[in-house]
């Protein structure tokens, strides 16, 4: 499933990160790319190996963990620190599909990457082309939100970056190891979940919200890792 978190960031808050990452030391981004990835991939990036990057990606993580509809439909159960990239003009990603494992910088940890999470920092009225292209079973979205809204996507899906055609987009991406492995398991759950919340919000009847939370957890425990 394809979830689009409206404002994980505020205008003011995604502006910020773009004043700082105009002064952060960009480099090419083939370095986190694969090798089929690395052949379609022109763009500049910034990782964790700068304190720039690290502290910005503080500053995401932090978002997402404040997030009840992020937490809902990823159950992280680890978070990769975020990157981020910047798509100059005529810059672009061709289709590929991420790497299933990767290790977290600095450390001897590797996760699996059950999902694929971009952050849009620039305003859609300030570039043109960037889309991110996904495709899944039921055809292909292209998606250009507001500054400061998250996109997540099953990391199994081929997906793409259009080329820019003016000015510049810049992003945070990350990969999340959910606690639940199965899509289609994590997409029930979180279905369960949000009519959970909307039953609770329009006063719906105490015991069958109760009823309903119990199976909610009951499966998280059938299905989930921690
Ligand atoms: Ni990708």
């Amino acid at each position: 499933m394809l979830v689009h978190i409206a404002a994980l960031l505020s205008h003011e808050e995604a502006a910020a990160l773009r004043g700082r990452l105009s002064l952060a030391p960009w480099a090419d981004g083939g370095v986190t790319a694969g090798h089929q990835s690395g052949q379609v991939k022109a763009n500049l990036q910034i990782g964790s190996d700068s304190t720039e990057g690290r502290e910005l990606g503080l500053i995401v993580v932090r978002a997402l963990e404040q997030s009840p509809a992020f937490l809902s439909a990823a159950l992280p159960r680890h978070v990769f620190p975020p990157l981020f990239n910047r798509y100059d003009m005529g810059m672009n990603f061709g289709s590929h599909i991420d790497n299933a494992v990767r290790q977290v910088p600095g450390t001897a940890q590797r996760m699996r990457t059950d999902l694929s999470a971009t952050l849009f920092l620039s305003d859609p009225d300030d570039y043109d082309g960037g889309e991110l292209v996904v495709q899944d079973n039921y055809g292909s979205h292209s998606l250009k939100p507001g500054a400061g809204d998250l996109v997540l996507y099953p990391a199994r899906s081929l997906h793409r970056v259009e080329p820019v055609t003016r000015g510049n987009r810049l992003a945070a991406f990350f990969w999340i190891q959910s606690m639940v492995k199965s899509g289609d398991h994590r997409d029930m759950l979180y279905d369960l979940d949000q009519s959970i919340q909307t039953l609770t919000q329009s006063g719906g009847d105490n015991d069958s919200i109760l009823r309903l939370s119990g199976l909610y957890h009951n499966l998280l425990r059938e299905w989930g890792e921690v």
